[in-house]
C-alpha cells in the first residue's frame, strides 16, 4: 500500500492549549447525495455548504458526465440542474471516483436502472476494495457488471432496460448498499424494499422525501425496512449541508486529550446514526457538552464545547454501536491510547475493507508509537498508556487513508515525542482544510519539508 503520487510528509507535536472555534466543513455523506439526487429532479437544486473535498468534487465531475449541469457559484455554493430519474445519458468517458467508496457505489446504483453503460475506476486504494457487495443487488433489477477478479474496479455496469423493484435484506450493515439500492429503485416500477438489520446512517432516506419521494420505514422483527416507491418525479431542492460529525472528530478529540484546552465545534450533527463516537467520549469520561440543539438541513444538529479530559477511562464499546461511528475508530483508537485501562472495540470487521484495513493500520501504527494492541477479525483492543503517556515519536504509514492521516497527527499532538505521517496528501479526500483549521486552534501540525 504505497502513498498518493507525490507523498506529503506531515509531523505533529506536543502543543499548547488548543483554543478557539472550529468551523469543519460540509458533510460528505450528505455532500454526494445532494449532487446525486440534484442530477436526478428535474430543475435545479442549490446547494449550501457543500463539502469541496476531492472525493466530492470527483461526484460532481461524474454527475456532469451522465448529463447534469454542475456549477460552481462560490465556496461551497453549488447548483445542479438535473436531468430527472432515468435521464442520465451515457458518459463518454470512464468515471474516476478517486478515493471514494461512496462516490462510486451510490453513482452505480443510481444508473443501474437506466439502459447505459458506464467504466468505473479509481486510485489504488479504491481499486483494492470489494464492489459485489453493491453489484449483487443491483444485478436483481437487471443491472450487469464487468469488473476485475474478486469484483474490484475497473468495472463497467450496464444498467437495466426494464428494471423490477427488489426487496433485499443487506447482508452487511453498509449505508453505501443499502443507498444504491434504494437509488437504483428510483427508476424502477413498483415498490423496492432494504431491510437492515443494524441502522446504518440515514441520510439517503431523509434527502430522498426531502427531494419528492415516498420512503417509509418500519422497524420489523428482521430490522429496519426502508420501503421507496419508484419512478417520482423528484423537486429541486435548497440542501443547505451540516457540517461533517466525521471531520469534527478530530479537534474534538484533539482538544480532549492537549492539556489546558478548550474549543466549541459549532453545528455537529446529533442524527442517531452518526454520534456513536460522541456517546463513547462521554462514557470515557470526555468533558463535552451539547449546546444550542437545533435542525439545520433536516439534520439535527448541535454546537460542541469541549474542554481537555485528563482522566479518561478504557471502556467497551458495543457491537451494536459500530455502524453509528464505523468511520470514527481511527481517532478512537488514538483517544484509547491515552486512556487509562484497555479499550475493547467490538463489532468493527467493516474497518478491514474502508480506504484501508484500519484494524491493521491503527494496529501496526499505534505499536510504532509504544502502545500494545491486540486484534482479531472483529474486534480491536487498545491497551492505553494513560494521559501523556504515549512514547510516539514514530512515522506511520497512511495508506492512502485520510482517516488514519488525521488520527495519528492527532496523537501526535499528546505523545511524548512528535509523530510523523508518510503522507498527509489523502486529507483532501475529506478534509481539505484540516491543517490550517487544526493550526488555528494552536495545534502543532504542519507539512515537513
Ligand atoms: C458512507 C457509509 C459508510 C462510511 C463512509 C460513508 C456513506 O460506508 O464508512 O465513509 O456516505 O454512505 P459503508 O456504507 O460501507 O459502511
Amino acid at each position: 500500500m504505497s502513498a498518493s503520487e507525490t507523498p506529503i510528509p506531515m509531523i505533529s507535536e506536543a502543543s499548547g492549549p488548543l483554543s478557539g472555534v472550529a468551523e469543519v466543513p460540509g458533510d460528505k455523506s450528505i455532500s454526494h447525495r445532494a449532487l446525486i439526487l440534484g442530477a436526478l429532479a428535474v430543475g435545479e437544486t442549490r446547494i449550501t455548504g457543500l463539502l469541496e473535498g476531492q472525493d466530492v468534487l470527483d461526484t460532481a465531475a461524474a454527475m456532469r458526465a451522465f448529463g447534469a449541469t454542475v456549477t460552481r457559484h462560490g465556496p461551497g455554493d453549488w447548483t445542479v440542474a438535473g436531468v430527472g430519474v432515468g435521464g442520465f445519458a451515457e458518459p463518454d468517458r470512464v468515471i474516476d471516483c478517486g478515493n471514494s467508496g461512496t462516490g462510486v457505489r451510490l453513482i452505480m446504483g443510481a444508473m443501474a436502472t437506466t439502459p447505459i453503460a458506464a467504466t468505473f475506476t479509481g486510485d489504488a486504494s479504491l481499486n483494492r476494495r470489494p464492489m459485489g457487495r453493491v453489484t449483487d443487488p443491483l444485478a436483481l433489477f437487471g443491472a450487469r457488471a464487468w469488473g476485475r477478479a474478486g469484483g474490484r474496479l475497473p468495472m463497467t455496469v450496464v444498467g437495466a432496460a426494464d428494471p423490477v423493484p427488489v426487496r433485499y435484506a443487506l447482508p452487511v450493515p453498509s449505508a453505501q448498499v443499502k443507498s444504491a439500492v434504494l437509488l437504483a429503485g428510483l427508476n424502477a416500477p413498483g415498490q423496492t424494499v432494504v431491510i437492515e438489520p443494524e441502522a446504518t446512517r440515514d441520510h439517503t432516506e431523509r434527502m430522498l422525501r426531502g427531494f419528492g419521494a415516498e420512503v417509509t420505514v418500519a422497524d420489523g422483527p428482521e430490522g429496519r425496512v426502508i420501503t421507496l416507491t419508484g419512478q417520482p418525479e423528484l423537486r429541486p431542492q435548497a440542501v443547505a449541508v451540516p457540517r461533517d460529525p466525521s471531520s469534527a472528530a478530530f479537534p474534538v478529540c484533539a482538544a480532549l486529550l492537549v492539556p489546558g484546552s478548550e474549543i466549541t465545534v459549532p453545528g455537529v450533527s446529533q442524527n442517531p446514526t452518526r454520534n456513536g463516537l460522541f456517546t463513547t467520549l462521554v462514557e470515557m469520561g470526555a468533558d463535552l457538552v451539547f449546546e444550542n440543539p437545533r435542525e439545520e438541513g433536516g439534520e439535527p444538529v448541535a454546537d460542541l464545547r469541549v474542554r481537555h479530559s485528563g482522566a479518561l477511562r478504557g471502556i467497551e464499546t458495543p457491537a451494536a454501536r459500530a455502524a453509528s461511528m464505523i468511520d470514527e475508530f481511527p481517532v478512537l483508537a488514538v483517544v484509547a491510547a491515552c486512556a487509562e485501562g484497555s479499550t475493547v472495540m467490538r463489532g468493527v470487521k467493516e474497518l478491514r475493507v474502508k480506504e484501508s484495513d484500519r484494524i491493521d493500520a491503527m494496529a501496526r501504527g499505534l505499536e510504532a508509537c509504544g502502545v500494545t494492541v491486540e486484534e482479531d477479525a472483529d474486534t480491536l483492543i487498545v491497551h492505553g498508556r494513560g494521559a501523556g503517556g504515549v512514547p510516539g515519536g514514530a512515522t506511520v504509514e497512511s495508506r492512502l487513508d485520510h482517516r488514519i492521516a488525521m488520527a495519528f497527527l492527532v496523537l501526535g499532538l499528546a505523545a511524548k515525542a512528535a509523530i510523523r505521517v508518510d503522507d498527509g496528501g489523502p486529507i483532501a479526500t475529506s478534509f481539505p482544510v484540516f491543517e490550517p483549521l487544526m493550526q488555528g486552534l494552536g495545534a502543532a501540525i504542519r507539512r515537513e519539508g
